[in-house]
């Protein structure tokens, strides 16, 4: 395949095209004239990414409030919960198009760009969280469902009075049920199984040593983080939904909170694959790809995957945590 990196188009935004069943719903974000380019964050406080099981009073209040708050903004606010969720629904159904290319729209799942826009898409939106609260270290806790503790929907999200809580998930799978990483839509719902889980994890994140396997190639295959993710939309959503609605479908999935801690453990696997001294892909389309994203102050951005390569420079990093799937070899 020849270097040509994805451009998102901001001036070029149209009517997604939805599965069967899917109610209406347009998914651009609301316009803007200017677009600028994106600056690495300076003099701020470090944000720490905790598990969610594991979070303080303290910390889990702040993300209610937090949410409370977005979802109180009014729903033409690009900040705002639903506009949040749509940004999923405009990146993957066929919404915008790419620069230079009026027939041609963007889809940023299976292939390599995958990884940086979710990454992109959570720093704007632990941001406008973190600046709705008035505080800058707050910091988006991940499911950490790569860890025996962590292999259940966390209790945070399935408390049914909480802005965190949300109807549209599989009733079955809710806590305690325990993850199945091998579950697939036709399964019987039986409750998953901790080393195999471990197993699993090890094989499509410890084994996978080459950039290409591990993100997917450029535009043509899904890596192994991507595969392994899709398992936790498909064994969340509803599937009394005619979707899977809300984790099971790109264009419903950012309307549940639980997708942000799911991709916040997403973009941690990440961090946690190059600890192991393995390297990001390095070509051309990789880096200059580029997406749009309203940032904390309401201005549209233009973001690059060259500048997420490192956390640390985005001001965020995950509190370190045993990884017990690393030796679970089956
Ligand atoms: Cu854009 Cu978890 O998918």
């Amino acid at each position: 395949a020849t270097a040509d990196p994805v451009v998102t188009d901001h001036t070029n935004c149209g009517d997604p095209n939805l599965p069967a069943g899917a109610k209406p719903t347009k998914c651009c974000p609301p316009n803007s004239n200017t677009v600028t380019d994106f600056v690495l964050p300076s003099n701020q406080p470090l944000r720490i990414r905790q598990p969610a099981h594991a979070l303080s009073d303290d910390n889990i209040n702040k993300y209610k409030e937090a949410i409370k708050l977005m979802k109180a903004l009014p729903d033409d606010d690009p900040r705002s919960f639903l506009q949040q969720g749509k940004i999923h629904c405009a990146y993957c159904h066929d919404s915008y198009y790419e620069e230079g290319c009026p027939d041609k729209k963007i889809q940023v799942h299976f292939s390599c760009i995958f990884a940086p826009f979710h990454r992109w898409y959570l720093y704007f939106y632990e941001r406008i969280l973190g600046s709705l609260i008035g505080d800058p270290t707050f910091a988006l806790p991940f499911w950490n469902w790569d860890h025996p503790d962590g292999m259940e929907i966390p209790a945070i999200f399935a408390d049914r009075r909480s802005p965190l809580y949300n109807p549209l998930r599989n009733a079955n799978h809710q806590p305690p049920t325990l993850l199945d990483l091998d579950w697939n839509k036709n399964d019987v719902d039986t409750s998953g199984d901790v080393e195999k889980n471990l197993k699993k994890v090890h094989k499509f994140i410890y084994q996978v040593k080459r950039p290409t396997c591990f993100f997917g190639r450029s535009f043509v295959t899904a890596g192994s983080l991507e595969s392994l993710h899709n398992t936790l939309h498909s064994w969340s959503g509803d599937r009394t939904q005619p979707n899977g609605e809300d984790m099971g479908s790109f264009y419903s999935s950012g309307r549940d909170p639980l997708f942000y801690g799911h991709h916040s453990n997403v973009d941690r696997l990440w961090t946690v694959w190059k600890s192991f001294g393995r390297e990001d892909l390095n070509n051309r389309d990789y880096l200059e790809s580029s997406f749009l994203f309203y940032n904390e102050n309401k201005n549209l951005v233009r973001v690059k995957t060259k500048d997420c390569l490192d956390t640390l420079k985005l001001g965020y990093e995950y509190q370190p945590v045993e990884v017990p799937w690393k030796d679970a070899k089956s």
